[in-house]
């Protein structure tokens, strides 16, 4: 009889070192609306932040702790007292936590980085897990760029985390250079000369830079890891991380071939990386094995034909598997509220039912403009949903005026939560350049413009436009997305949702100097 199949946990870092990469930024409501997404995807582990780095990632791992019930939720902390003690404070009320240490070891950063010899990497190592065992149960401890290590020196390091008491012990290969072959040999070394290492739960972690991060991943599981550590969508440092939809699909697609399971419910694969798309920013390229809007697309006839026989003959994975469901039918403004939902929830997304009513009064107000709905306008209404920065500002008003040869006019009409009404007329260079530069004189607030884009998320001429607009202001990116049939209001609400997140950012900063100096008073009384 065949061996049960082992489980290998999903690690998902989505929240810490997906978040790390450049303008994948989220605010704190965003982040908890991608914890959600990753519980109900099922992943084993959400590595929430890295309380240490900011303030905002220690509140958000603590939101993140209080509020998600189920998987693991992990903090990251170098191997000192005070990251390791701020992690553990910030993941106090999760019902499961795991505190993850790591410490490089390689002789590039024992040499470059820390400035310090073996036997101070191995103590502090030790140090660190220790201090962290004696805070928290389960304790992971990672040698940061495992892959460039001396193996006897890894080795040591390795073992001698194990017995200060790491239950997990993760291999990061953390400037993606390994390839499959050495890194399965560097796997098979360590279970052959580490004491102890049957009793803990080996781990790997791949970066992308040589494309090949999902598989070092893959063959690392073949060489004895039991968790993998992804993203969604791949995003991370750099070229970012291993991508959980492709790592998992390729462990189920292939199931007889590794014989390992894993706990994620596929079809929620698709919209979590749509949601994780809109909330980032970061488009997934058409072409992206799994997730991509062409990953089933069969635009070659002998294919076509063949699928139409049986789809066997070019899909190793059904489009549903993943949770993408498409369908032909459009919904308009007949439609009612139970159609909208069943839609809903069948294109993958679970809305309360406070945010369903406010879609639906979007969605009625969408098909009031535009005649036929499409799958990618539900999409692009849901995925907006209680996400977006709100307030303080709104647009009341917009009116521009536009001629082929000179500049054009645009008046915005803002409100702000304070009740105050402001109305701005501005020249630009076209309608988006004037509606810019009337919200930046109408809220008082000078940004950068760096990339702004505008792209349609359905056919038809009478298409969406969703517009994304990155500013710098005060050395911060800012990013801003809005969708809409008028693509001078989709740009204009999306310039305004970074005048928003500018605005919050200083608030934030705001009460927390405030509190800073109350705590400050009440420890001088
Ligand atoms: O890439 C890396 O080495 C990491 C560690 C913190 C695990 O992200
Ligand atoms: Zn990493």
């Amino acid at each position: 009889m065949a061996a049960e199949p082992d489980k290998v946990l999903i690690f998902d870092t989505t929240l810490r070192d997906g978040e790390q990469a450049p303008g994948c930024s989220m605010t704190q409501p965003e982040k908890l609306r991608v914890a959600r997404a990753l519980a109900e995807l099922g992943v084993d582990v959400i590595e929430a932040g890295f309380p240490a780095a900011s303030k905002g990632d220690w509140e958000s791992v603590q939101a993140v702790s209080r509020m998600i019930d189920g998987p693991i939720i992990a903090g990251l902390a170098r191997c000192n007292r005070e990251d390791i003690e701020l992690a553990a404070r910030a993941l106090a009320d999760a019902p499961r936590r795991r505190l993850h240490v790591f410490l490089a070891t390689s002789a590039i950063h024992r040499q470059y980085k820390l400035n310090m010899a073996e036997e101070q990497i191995l103590r502090t190592a030790v140090e660190g897990v220790r201090r962290a065992r004696e805070l928290c149960e389960d304790v992971e401890f990672s040698p940061e760029d495992a892959s460039r290590t001396e193996l006897e020196f890894l080795a040591q390091v390795v073992e001698a985390a194990i017995e200060a008491g790491a239950s997990t012990v993760n291999i990061a290969d953390t400037v993606g250079y390994t390839v499959p072959d050495e890194f399965a040999e560097l796997f098979r070394y360590l279970c052959k000369n580490v004491r102890g290492i049957e009793r803990i739960r080996l781990s790997v972690h791949c970066h992308d830079d040589l494309g090949m991060a999902v598989a070092n991943s893959l063959t690392a599981v073949v060489a004895g890891a039991r968790q993998i550590e992804c993203t969604i969508n791949g995003i991370g440092e750099r070229a970012g991380n291993c991508s959980l939809e492709e790592v998992v699909m390729a462990l189920k697609t292939r199931a007889a071939f590794f014989n390992v399971t894993t706990g994620i419910q596929t079809t929620r694969l698709y919209p979590t990386s749509r949601l994780v798309s809109s909330i980032t920013g970061m488009t997934v390229p058409r072409n992206k094995a799994v997730v991509g809007e062409n990953a089933f697309a069969h635009e070659a006839g002998i294919h076509q034909h063949g699928v139409l026989k049986h789809h066997s003959t070019y899909e190793i994975m059904r489009p549903e598997d993943v949770g993408l469901a498409r369908s032909h039918l459009i919904l308009g403004k007949h439609s009612g509220r139970h159609a909208f939902r069943d839609r809903v929830r069948a294109l993958g997304f679970e809305l309360q039912e406070q945010e369903l009513n406010e879609v639906f009064e979007e969605f009625k107000a969408l098909a009031d403009r535009k005649k036929e709905l499409f799958d990618g306008d539900i999409e692009a209404l849901v995925l907006r949903a209680g996400g977006a920065a709100n307030g303080p500002w709104s647009l009341a008003g917009l009116e521009t005026h536009a001629v082929m040869q000179g500049p054009a006019t645009t008046t915005v009409r803002l409100r702000h939560s304070d009740g105050r009404l402001v109305e701005q007329t501005t020249e630009g260079d076209g309608p988006v350049d004037a509606a810019f530069k009337a919200i930046e004189a109408a809220t008082g607030l000078g940004v950068m413009l760096r990339k702004f884009e505008v792209r349609g998320v359905t056919e038809g001429e009478d298409a969406q436009g969703e517009a994304v607009v990155y500013v710098e202001y005060n050395q911060r990116t800012y990013r801003g997305s809005s969708v809409s049939t008028n693509i001078v209001e989709s740009s204009s609400k999306a310039f305004l949702e970074v005048i928003n997140r500018i605005e919050q950012a200083a608030a934030g900063n705001r009460s927390r100097e405030e509190r800073a100096a109350g705590a400050q008073t009440a420890s001088t009384l």
